[in-house]
């Protein structure tokens, strides 16, 4: 049997980092660094971390995702979302490594009819998708071997995200307003964290280096999200009081933010089934789960 890699993860408090320090000691000896560790736009420490510890397989989970603040931290989002994963990706080639990378629907600019595939065109609406594409193709420019996963409307059960948002809100106001223009499916940083799992269990005897879409099936608006949400908050603890008596539709046009969003985030996973047999649940199915009080 080959000894067990060693597998760095990078964003240790991050939604999709947790969870991945939950599955992928199952394939190998982990270590972990958060920003207190490892400040990813300290370039001379991320080389030589890498160049120190020799992981077999990095994990980056770490990204500045603060989408509106980007539109004025242009650097900063920049260093985080390109420069990093590109210094990433030199480093792992130099040693041989897997890089493990995420990325985001917000490289597209939404007007497709339809699931976006990877080799749509792409063409970010703000910053933060500018910097996350260039990261991507950094990291293919380099050339060394590397999974990158676009994928979508993340939640999990910690962190910030639309769920946890929605569930205080419903326990607060009695009427939500909900944007309703804009689609996607709604992804479980667990789900994405089992799936990468389930790649990085086929590597090397199936290396397939490449950018794979990632993301639950199914559609829904943030509207219906939300509804769903109160919906099964209702069901599974039904002596929970919620303030929650309406969930108003509205458009994106009434909820201005600095950044621009996609109104279609659909991302069509079909290349990661064919290449891997790795697919995610319905987004229902899953946000079922997630609700659940073991999942805590
Ligand atoms: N959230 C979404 O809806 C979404 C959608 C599509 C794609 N994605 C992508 O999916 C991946 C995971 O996202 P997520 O939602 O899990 O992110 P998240 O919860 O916002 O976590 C981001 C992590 O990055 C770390 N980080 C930020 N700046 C850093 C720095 N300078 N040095 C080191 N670490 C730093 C943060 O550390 P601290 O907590 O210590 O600051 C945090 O742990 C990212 O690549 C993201 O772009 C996310």
């Amino acid at each position: 049997m080959p000894p067990k890699p060693q597998i760095l993860i990078l964003g240790q408090q991050g939604q999709v980092a947790w969870e991945l320090q939950r599955t992928l000691p199952l394939l190998g000896n982990t270590t972990v660094l958060g920003s207190q560790d490892l400040d990813l736009a300290d370039t001379k420490k991320l080389r030589d971390t890498i160049q120190t510890l020799r992981p077999q397989i990095v994990v980056n989970a770490a990204a500045y995702t603060a989408v509106d603040k980007a539109e004025s931290d242009r650097d900063n989002a920049k260093a985080i979302n390109h420069t990093a994963p590109q210094l990433l990706a030199e480093e792992t080639a130099k040693l041989g490594s897997l890089l493990v990378h995420y990325s985001t629907d917000y490289v597209f600019d939404g007007t497709k009819t339809g699931a976006y595939v990877e080799n749509d065109a792409t063409n970010p609406l703000g910053v933060y998708g500018a910097t996350k594409l260039g990261g991507e193709q950094a990291i293919q420019a380099v050339g060394g071997d590397h999974l990158i996963f676009r994928t979508t409307w993340v939640y999990g059960t910690r962190g910030k995200n639309f769920l946890l948002t929605i569930l205080r809100l419903a326990a607060e106001k009695p009427e939500l307003k909900i944007v309703a223009d804009q689609i996607g499916a709604p992804t479980w940083s667990r789900s994405i964290a089992a799936a990468t799992a389930q790649v990085i269990g086929q590597w090397p005897q199936k290396p397939s280096s490449g950018l794979y879409h990632l993301s639950a099936a199914g559609v829904t608006s943030w509207h219906g999200f939300a509804n769903k949400i109160v919906d099964l908050s209702r069901q599974i603890d039904p002596d929970r009081t919620l303030a929650v008596d309406k969930i108003l539709p509205i458009p994106a046009t009434d909820y201005p933010t600095p950044a621009a969003r996609p109104s279609n985030s659909q991302l069509d996973s079909s290349k990661l089934w064919q290449t891997f047999g790795v697919q995610l649940n319905n987004w229902e199915r899953d946000l079922d789960l997630a609700m659940q009080p073991a999942s805590y």
